[in-house]
C-alpha cells in the first residue's frame, strides 16, 4: 500500500503538518484507490522527528468503512515502523505494525510503500 503527499516540507520544530493522502493497492500510479490515509504530525524532536497519528480510510472492498490507527514516530526519508493501535468496523481490536519505506522522493511527490502486520477481531456492523 502506498501514500502518496504532494507536499515539500522542510519542517522546523514546533510544525503541525496533516495530511489527506492517497492510499493505493500498489506502486503504480495506476493502482486501485483503496483509501485515504489522514493525519496529523509535529515536529516534536530537535532532531527534525515528528510525532505522528494516522487513520487509513479504507473506501474499497470488504474493508472498505473500515479504519486502521497507526500512532509513532516518524523521521522523513528513512524506513518508518509505527504501532497500530486499533481499528474500526473490520479491524476492531487491532494491535500490529507497520512498516513504511520510502520509494519515490522528489520535489513534487513522495511515496511511501507500506507493509502492516495487524491482528484483530474481524467482524461485520451489529
Ligand atoms: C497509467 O495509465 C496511463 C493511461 O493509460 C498510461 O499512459 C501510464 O503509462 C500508466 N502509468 C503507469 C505507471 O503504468
Ligand atoms: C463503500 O461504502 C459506502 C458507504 O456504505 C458506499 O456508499 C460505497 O458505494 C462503497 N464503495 C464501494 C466501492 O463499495
Ligand atoms: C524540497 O525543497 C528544497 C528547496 O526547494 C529542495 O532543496 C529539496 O531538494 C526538496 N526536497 C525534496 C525531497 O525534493
Amino acid at each position: 500500500m502506498i501514500v502518496i503527499n504532494p507536499n515539500n516540507n522542510s519542517l522546523t520544530f514546533g510544525t503541525i503538518v496533516v495530511v489527506d493522502d492517497m492510499l493505493l493497492e500498489g506502486l503504480d500510479d495506476n493502482s486501485t484507490l483503496i483509501g485515504r490515509s489522514q493525519g496529523l504530525g509535529a515536529t516534536v524532536g530537535r532532531d527534525g522527528s515528528l510525532e505522528s497519528m494516522i487513520n487509513f480510510v479504507f473506501t474499497e472492498g470488504k474493508y472498505n468503512g473500515s479504519t486502521l490507527a497507526i500512532y509513532g514516530r516518524v523521521v522523513l526519508g528513512v524506513t518508518i515502523e509505527r504501532p497500530v493501535i486499533g481499528g474500526t468496523g473490520m479491524f476492531r481490536m487491532a494491535t500490529g505494525y507497520s512498516v513504511a519505506t520510502p520509494v519515490v522522493v522528489s520535489a513534487s511527490k513522495l511515496v511511501y510503500e507500506f507493509d502492516v502486520y495487524v491482528w484483530h477481531k474481524e467482524m461485520k456492523d451489529n
